[in-house]
């Protein structure tokens, strides 16, 4: 059973997983793997990610490996229409379109988890939040869950830290092979990308602030500077504040930021990063986008009651006239740009996470019952063979220890 926006899109969806499984080699090899072994015979897997082309290709590899996949969108702007009925027509259970509201995202949440999951793979903790609050019946069959982004691993840690975390959680996130690559080169060039597909802007020469400097944020300050801008930093930490200067980036409070950027871009998984207080300061014309998981980072609803009128400037820009005549952009509601304006991360570096993704979603099948409800971390070696995989499937080889120089890096002498 599916829920999709309009099944006859499915050939142009397929189009773009087939797209995408071009350029994801490391995951079409462990697709080749779960075919002959099927780990997850006999398994459903639930999902809540951003519905798009890479996150299918995902679907059907866990699919290929004998699971039965339900999903649905974890952003409401970030799902494509035509990949969900792609995935739907390939056999997963699809609840998921863009738009949608949140009355419909709860409905679709309790939809994927109405087939019973032992499985969950978030992006945002959003299902296991629902099964730890909601439907605790489900809890006794839970093997565990795979979570992708850091707002989801905080909201995992928060649990444990109460004594309420129920079942084994694998932060997929801080895996090496994701953060260093998704989350830095992935989010960073497709957070660009997604402004200047909205905006149509020449990045060089402008004032790119950008909020926070964690692993999204130094990623999306790297890539504005390549394409020339003047980049801020904001920060509460003073040793990423630091990195940023090293970097080459002023460093400086979002009050003083406020007064010189042109284009904003938070990237913090915190709350309350530009809001009415910063708005006031602003200059005409300046841009407001967000990168981080939830629409709280940019504070829509203190700019809606700061403007004396609104309109959509372009598809994914709302115009907002302040009284003093200034006009301030929003970009796709203040919700992920990269993905809401953007296709996401390229396909290649969602080739290393969603093989994170994979490999994590067998282990806690293998380690069933031996594993205690607990955050873990990524095994070591899933890290290491995602990264050996995606070098060997990119022709590129490296040198290895010979005998004595592991003898002598083992030494103490
Ligand atoms: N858009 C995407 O596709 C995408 C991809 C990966 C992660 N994310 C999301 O992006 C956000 C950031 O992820 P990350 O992995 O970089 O996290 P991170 O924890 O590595 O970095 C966040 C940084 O923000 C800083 N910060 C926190 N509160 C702040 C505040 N009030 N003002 C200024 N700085 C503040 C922290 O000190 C930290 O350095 C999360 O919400 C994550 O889920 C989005």
């Amino acid at each position: 059973m599916s829920k999709v926006k309009d099944p006859s899109l499915a050939t142009q969806g397929e189009l773009k997983i087939e797209w995408a499984r071009a350029h994801m080699p490391v995951l079409r090899k462990i697709q080749a793997r779960f075919e002959r072994e099927m780990p997850f015979r006999g398994l459903t897997i639930g999902m809540c990610m951003h519905l798009e082309m890479k996150t299918a290709a995902l679907g059907q590899a866990l699919k290929a490996g004998g699971a039965t996949v339900a999903i649905t969108g974890s952003n409401p702007l970030s799902t494509q229409d035509d990949v969900a009925a792609a995935l739907a027509k390939s056999g997963a259970h699809v609840y998921a379109w863009r738009g949608v509201n949140e009355k419909e995202h709860r409905e679709n949440l309790f939809q994927v988890l109405g087939h019973n999951p032992q499985l969950v793979i978030d992006d945002g903790g959003e299902l296991s939040v629902a099964i730890h609050t909601e439907l605790q019946r489900l809890i006794p069959q839970m093997i565990g869950a795979c979570e992708e982004t850091t707002t989801g691993v905080h909201r995992y840690r928060a649990l444990e830290k109460d004594g309420l975390l129920k079942y084994p959680v694998i932060a997929v996130n801080d895996a090496y092979t994701k953060f260093l690559f998704d989350s830095q080169h992935g989010t960073g060039q497709s957070a660009l990308e997604g402004v200047m597909r909205a905006t149509n802007m020449l990045i060089a020469g402008k004032t790119v602030v950008v909020g926070g400097f964690g692993w999204v944020g130094r990623g999306i300050a790297l890539r504005a500077k390549g394409l020339g801008a003047k980049v801020v930093v904001t920060e509460v930490d003073p040793v990423r504040a630091l990195e940023a200067v090293m970097e080459g980036h002023s460093v400086m409070p979002m009050k003083e930021a406020a007064k010189i950027g042109d284009i904003f871009i938070t990237a913090t998984g915190c709350n309350q990063i530009v809001t009415a207080e910063h708005f006031k300061e602003m200059k005409d014309g300046a841009v407001l986008a967000n990168s981080g998981h939830f629409d709280v980072e940019v504070d829509v609803k203190g700019l809606r009651e700061l403007a004396v009128a609104t309109r959509t400037a372009r598809l994914n820009v709302e115009e907002f006239r302040m009284s003093d005549g200034r006009r301030l952009y929003l970009l796709a509601e203040g919700r992920l740009v990269n993905l809401a304006a953007a296709d996401g991360h390229p396909a290649e570096v969602m080739d290393m996470t969603f093989a994170d993704q994979a490999l994590c979603a067998e282990y806690l099948i293998k380690n069933k019952g031996k594993l205690e409800p607990k955050v873990y971390g990524v095994p070591p070696e899933i890290d290491r063979s995602t990264a050996s995989l995606w070098l060997e499937t990119h022709d590129l080889t490296i040198d290895s220890l010979t005998t004595s120089q592991s003898q002598y890096l083992n030494s103490w002498k």
